[in-house]
């Protein structure tokens, strides 16, 4: 097994193709063993510090809760706390934070801002959202996709909707496991050409084809799995208006699923903006379902991960 011990994680594209079937593996292990109510000492002792800039239900619940179920801590500093790059810089953030906690967590708006506290930290540091990735929440997705697949080979993922930090992720993971992907969006919103070029290198390996489109229409076609995200994204408020306008053609309905293959599932990072990016009906229906899995598997892979940085 490949050994992850003290290994940041920014983004997938960091991280093999081993490591990353490696917290699939674990993950699913781990999982199982907490249903069948097994107890776990993995952290024992360990605190996680979990810095957030934005709100968040997900990623600050999954990874309290997951420390604590693996015997450790967690210590949650809120936009207010520590003030991220305004009290002081984010270099002695990372510093001192290291000399407390065994690892950090930390969602952002800037990315360079987690690339700093990686920099500076002498213990792990996990991305929980910046806006260019959200490689938890990805490695969440793809866990999803395999538990009711049990494949990659062969399945095509459509993400319908903004290139952002989510479709970031989803293409990284996507490339490394062997998943066809293709994301639908308005030309202006397209994943910037630099990241579907890092994907593309990591396909290489896989076979994965990565595509961008800009009719949601042809995204869906025989899709296995159907993705999408808010239009606006934290951070980008003032956009509302006009994003609701331009993405208007490209929610997910159960008219857009037709088109996809009949046992396809729908997925969905959350938090929905119902109405816009995808409709109630979507989330209500059968295929709606893995929604709610996707969410629970943010802890079992979170779990995963931090036994194995962290561990
Ligand atoms: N999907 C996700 O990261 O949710 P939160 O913003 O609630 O953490
Ligand atoms: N793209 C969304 C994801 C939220 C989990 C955002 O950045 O707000």
């Amino acid at each position: 097994a490949v050994n992850l011990k003290g290994k940041h994680l920014l983004t997938i594209h960091d991280w093999s193709v081993e490591e990353v079937w490696q917290v699939l593996k674990t993950a699913e292990q781990l999982k199982l063993e907490e249903k069948r109510g097994q107890k776990h000492e993995l952290l024992a002792g360990k605190t996680l510090g979990m810095i957030f800039q934005k709100p968040s239900l997900r990623t600050r619940v999954s990874f309290e809760v997951g420390m604590t179920k693996l015997g450790g801590h967690a210590v949650y500093l809120g936009p207010d706390d520590i003030k991220l790059g305004k009290r002081e810089t984010t270099e002695d953030i990372a510093k001192v934070l290291s000399r407390y906690v065994d690892g950090i967590m930390a969602r952002v708006f800037d990315h360079k801002d987690v690339e700093e506290l990686a920099k500076y930290a002498t213990v792990p540091v996990i991305n929980g959202l910046s806006d260019f990735s959200h490689p938890c929440q990805a490695f969440a997705d793809i866990f999803t996709v395999y538990e009711k697949k049990r494949t990659f080979k062969g399945l095509k993922m459509a993400f319908i909707g903004d290139g952002n930090n989510v479709a970031n992720s989803l293409m990284f993971a996507c490339a490394k496991v062997g998943m066809d992907f293709v994301i639908a969006s308005p030309k202006n919103y397209w994943p910037k050409e630099e990241v579907v070029k890092m994907a593309r290198e990591d396909a290489k390996a896989t076979g994965a084809t990565i595509e961008i489109v800009e009719d949601p229409k042809e995204a869906a076609k025989d899709a296995d799995v159907v993705y999408t995200d808010v239009w606006t994204s934290m951070g980008q408020e003032a956009e509302y208006e006009e994003r609701v306008k331009v993405f208007k053609p490209y929610q997910v309905n159960l008219e857009l699923l037709e088109l996809a293959k009949p046992d396809c599932i729908v997925l969905h990072c959350l938090p929905a903006h119902y109405g816009e990016e995808i409709t109630l009906d979507v989330a209500r229906d059968p295929r709606g379902q893995s929604i709610y899995d996707q969410a629970e598997n943010r802890m079992h892979v979170e779990m995963a991960i931090m036994a194995m940085v962290m561990g």
